[in-house]
């Protein structure tokens, strides 16, 4: 339960007025751009970080309460593993720091860092060192898991594992809070999609239903003299703007824009068809009035 946070470093105004409630067992995607102030409400969630305004409660205890008695488990964006220790070991101590942690070897297993367990924490490569991360967050036991772009140096491969233990783990019904760039990752594996832009909450609700407010793609085609209001009620088409010849088409369903716009308009050409970058379409979120103001 977040409610009303706010967090400033210096003149950046980093959270600005965060309330979220997150209801057991939901997996929850904190979906944002770079600087969108992902990593400072997580840092917020596990007490790492002291909010200028507003109130953080896990359990009806305060984050620092909370994740000493393994009910939160956290993995951070950033940050090395303590040195001079094997993977084993490491998490080994970690979980022998909690009330009820699970077996190592179990951890080990799930989280795919049996393979190097005798390895020293400093000899990892970076997707490695990402899975002991992983394991040191779940060796608590804990019902709440927040992770802060837990896949970011996985390769596609490892990403695939990783989400299947995820769903594993999700599945026993914990709670999952994890930051991400990707729609499709927040799209694929979480129930819940919470869109942060410079601060603020923009968006919030089923992942189906973000994905379909800015996973829009754009149509471009050159198409002088006519009119953009008719291209505007083809099918598909959100809205239309003129760019010198060019005609921009934003679209819910571009296949049938494009079907639609070439049977209509044959004269159209030199057409391109985008994805809207989430960065491009996030801007859009904050521009066109459904979400917040530029600062
Ligand atoms: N310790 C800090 N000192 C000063 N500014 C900070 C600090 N931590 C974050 N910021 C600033 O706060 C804003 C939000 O940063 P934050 O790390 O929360 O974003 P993010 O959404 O996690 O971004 P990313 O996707 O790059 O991880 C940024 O403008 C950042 O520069
Ligand atoms: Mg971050």
């Amino acid at each position: 339960m977040l409610s009303g946070l706010r967090k400033s470093y210096g003149p950046i105004e980093a959270v600005r007025g965060v309330d979220l409630a997150i209801a057991p067992g939901e997996t929850v995607a904190l979906l944002g751009p770079n600087g969108a102030g992902k990593s400072t409400t997580i840092d917020l969630m596990l007490g790492l970080a002291r909010p200028d305004a507003g109130s953080v409660s896990l359990f009806g205890l305060a984050p620092a309460d909370a994740v000493a008695s393994g009910l939160v488990g956290g993995m951070l964006q950033t940050g090395s593993l303590v040195e001079h220790l094997s993977v084993r070991e490491l998490v080994a101590v970690v979980a022998s720091l909690y009330p009820d942690p699970l077996p190592v070897d179990e951890v080990l297993d799930t989280t795919g860092a049996a393979a190097y367990a005798d390895q020293q924490t400093t000899k990892l490569s970076g997707g490695q060192t990402q899975r002991v991360r992983f394991a040191l967050a779940l060796v608590a036991n804990p019902d709440l898991l927040v992770l802060d772009e837990p896949t970011a140096a996985l390769d596609v491969e490892a990403r695939r594992d990783f989400w299947a233990t995820m769903r594993g783990v999700a599945s026993g019904g914990k709670t999952i809070v994890f930051a991400t760039h990707y729609l499709e990752e927040a799209d694929a594996y979480a129930d819940r999609v919470v869109l942060l832009v410079r601060g603020q909450v923009v968006a919030d609700g089923p992942a189906t239903e973000i994905k379909a407010r800015v996973g829009g793609r754009t149509i471009r085609a050159t198409l002088p003299s006519i009119d953009l209001a008719e291209v505007c009620t083809l099918p598909g088409v959100v809205t239309a703007d003129r760019r010198g010849d060019a005609i921009v088409l934003s679209c819910s369903n571009s296949d049938a824009a494009l079907r639609a716009l070439l049977e209509d308009f044959p004269a159209a050409r030199d057409i391109e068809v985008r994805g809207a970058g989430l960065e491009e379409a996030f801007l859009e979120f904050v521009t066109d009035g459904r979400g917040v103001p530029a600062p």
